[in-house]
């Protein structure tokens, strides 16, 4: 089972997250971070300008989880842009050593194939940052994806094009496609540290720390992954059957033991 972490508000959470990943970067400069898009990572994104303030960024190294297909990477809602507006930009990190997968249509067959090759010449990612989806996707690997699944192209739910609408000027603006790293390419993270804030992510939360293992809620991946964290404010952690346990675990969990 994941470990969770229930805490009083985003900023709280930004400031955890970003600590463990700045942590990761002062022991190993060229350290490659798995970056999720949303606005659940914004937090840990802004207090790592505090956490990192002085630090030798210039190696680090990045892979975002996914891209729309289609969408001219110069929109300010690509994954592309904003993933260098909230990361490389404000951090410093050097932008060729940040990649995002490619959504163009033209080689699409091959992106996917491509974006696994690259993380795999990087030596894997160290710690992945995943939000997750009302309807429990990780990524943008919607309800039905195999756990054994690689970087490859998807078509977004109606109900995660209703979601992100709110990032252009109307839902037809969504794209239909995408293009997201698989289950089974995040499942090889050496860690992950999932966030969710809000009530409206109580369900999904929920069904992945504690529901069963299933396709139908994608985020349910995480258990099979050895060292997964969870951060949650109380709202998205009101459907959690062992919110009592968890909160005891952290308040005594031994200091050498830090996400
Ligand atoms: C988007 C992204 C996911 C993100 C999720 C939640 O569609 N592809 O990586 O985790 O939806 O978004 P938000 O954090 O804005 O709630």
């Amino acid at each position: 089972m994941a470990e969770v972490v229930i805490v009083s508000d985003k900023e709280e959470a930004g400031r955890i997250v970003a600590e463990a990943i700045a942590r990761r970067v002062h022991a190993r400069p060229d350290t490659v971070l798995g970056l999720a898009t949303g606005s659940t990572p914004l937090p840990v994104y802004e207090s790592l300008r505090e956490s990192l303030a002085g630090a030798d960024v210039s190696r680090v190294r990045g892979f975002a989880l996914d891209e729309y297909v289609g969408l001219d990477p110069a929109h300010p809602e690509s994954y592309r842009s904003v993933i260098a507006r909230e990361v490389v930009e404000p951090l410093g990190l050097d932008p060729d050593r940040v990649h995002v997968p490619s959504g163009a249509l033209e080689g699409i067959e091959t992106a996917g194939e491509r974006y696994e090759a690259a993380i795999a010449a990087a030596g894997g990612i160290e710690l992945q940052v995943l939000g997750i989806g009302t309807d429990g996707h990780i990524g943008f690997n919607e309800p039905g994806s195999s756990f054994a699944s690689r970087t490859r192209v998807k078509t977004l739910t109606r109900q995660t094009r209703e979601d992100n609408a709110r990032f252009f000027d109307s839902i037809d603006d969504v794209p239909m496609h995408c293009i997201t790293q698989g289950l089974g390419t995040i499942l090889e993270a050496r860690q992950l540290v999932l966030l969710a804030f809000g009530e409206g992510k109580a369900e999904a939360v929920a069904g992945a720390v504690e529901g069963p293992l299933t396709a139908s809620l994608p985020g349910s991946a995480i258990q099979l992954h050895p060292r997964a964290t969870v951060v949650v404010d109380e709202a998205a952690a009101a459907r959690l059957r062992y919110a009592d346990y968890y909160r005891y675990t952290y308040a005594n969990k031994p200091e050498w033991q830090r996400i």
